[in-house]
């Protein structure tokens, strides 16, 4: 069986997180690896943490409950995508620390395109003072510093940000190559 591993998005509001890590999770399942999970969020926040907020404790808090999780399905051979803003480093640290071949994907996107985007609406509302602790407006975004793979989803398109993720995955002999024979998955 294939060694498990955690690809973990971080970035902004917006930044691509969730759209990468189905591209990601739908270019596994072409290979026809089985065994992938991807947990959002978005998600998440709906029920394994619904009970918090965006204090940084609780923040904190939620990130340590889907690093648990995602713990769990990287030690047992699951190829497991995580999506979450996760601003704080030493959050990710632990997450990195805990999780079995942890793989930390920058999502990065200048504010400019960001605000422009804002698919949610949520920069808007921040900007005019309607919502507060909106994380990259005025609530702390702490940037990787040794990530293992940047994207910059502002000057590349979907697909070119999912082929530099697929490929460091295939460099690392995580995933199999395209049209590998079935006992290579
Ligand atoms: N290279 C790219 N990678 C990912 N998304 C891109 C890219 N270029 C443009 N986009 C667009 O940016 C938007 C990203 O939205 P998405 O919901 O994936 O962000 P997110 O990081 O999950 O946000 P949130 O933190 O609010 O959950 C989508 O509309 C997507 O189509
Ligand atoms: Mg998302």
């Amino acid at each position: 069986m294939r060694d498990g591993f955690v690809v973990w998005f971080t970035g902004l509001p917006g930044a691509g997180k969730t759209t990468l890590a189905i591209a990601v999770e739908n270019a596994l399942r072409a290979r026809g690896m089985r065994f992938v999970q991807r947990l959002d969020g978005d998600v998440v926040r709906q029920d394994l943490t619904r009970d918090l907020g965006f204090s940084k404790e609780d923040r904190d808090e939620n990130i340590r409950r889907v690093t648990f999780v995602a713990e769990l399905l990287s030690k047992n051979g699951v190829a497991t995508m995580c999506a979450f803003i996760s601003p704080y480093r030493v959050a990710r640290a632990e997450a990195r620390r805990r999780c079995h071949n942890f793989i930390e994907v920058y999502v990065d996107c200048s504010l400019d395109v960001l605000i422009a985007r804002d698919p949610k609406g949520l920069y808007r509302k921040a900007l005019a003072g309607e919502i507060t602790g909106f994380t990259g407006i005025d609530d702390p975004y702490e940037p990787p510093e040794h990530p293992e793979v940047v994207v910059h989803t502002d000057r590349e398109t979907v697909a070119e940000s999912t082929a530099k993720i697929i490929s460091y995955l295939e460099g690392r002999d995580l995933i199999p190559p395209l049209g590998a024979p079935v006992e290579a998955r």
